[in-house]
């Protein structure tokens, strides 16, 4: 599989994984799962942001610390299962700039369809980290990168619970300068585009919609 992946193998995420991907699990453990493990892999995602010195004084002395340099990073949500994972992660960066990018599937062409997009402003100085539980064929977050890359961005990570295959090989194809960090990466996809072994539909389990 490509360089461009990183599968987050840490015990604790591995785990929750486990709890959220099970049937009996209640949405509010889902929610609650997503948003201990959204921590934890914002952690990974955040790994190389830039540091600079700045000085402080300790009640003991003056003394060079460490900052994050540069402008607030951007978080981009795809609509809409991708707020459960964006909530978790502006708990540890409540300071970043918010976007969203709405995408439907037109029933046709089966392509994806932008029907909303808000996206913060200066993304060319800014990490930007998208956000979608769930990477199946790849195809809305593609569209969903070209949006955010067309906006300026130019530092950009994608952040997913489950990848497929299929999804991470279409992202390499169309956006091979995207590192796509996930907690596991499954078999494949069946005929409707779920990924198997998967956790079902992310948007309706955190939501309890069907
Ligand atoms: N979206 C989901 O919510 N689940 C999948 O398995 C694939 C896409």
């Amino acid at each position: 599989m490509s360089t461009h992946l990183t599968v987050v193998t840490h015990p604790l995420v591995q785990h929750k994984l486990t709890l959220m991907r099970k049937t009996e699990t209640s949405t509010a453990s889902f929610r609650q799962l997503l948003r201990e493990i959204s921590l934890l892999l914002a952690y990974e995602v955040t790994r190389e942001l830039d540091l600079t010195q700045t000085t402080i004084t300790t009640p003991m002395c003056e003394m060079q610390a460490p900052i994050l340099e540069g402008k607030k990073l951007a978080l981009i949500s795809i609509l809409r299962a991708g707020n459960g994972l964006m909530d978790g992660i502006l708990e540890l960066i409540p300071a970043a700039r918010v976007g969203f990018v709405g995408l439907y599937r037109d029933p046709q062409t089966l392509q994806p369809v932008e029907y909303y997009c808000k996206l913060p402003a200066s993304l060319e100085e800014r990490m930007t980290i998208v956000v979608d539980p769930m990477l199946a064929t790849g195809n809305s977050s593609v569209a969903a990168l070209d949006l955010v890359k067309a906006k300026g961005a130019k530092n950009i990570r994608f952040l997913c619970l489950l990848a497929s295959p299929e999804g991470v090989e279409r992202m390499r194809q169309a956006h091979p300068d995207v590192p796509v960090i996930t907690a596991a990466l499954d078999e494949g996809l069946n005929d409707h585009g779920y990924i198997i072994p998967g956790l079902g539909d992310a948007g309706d389990r955190m939501f309890g919609t069907k």
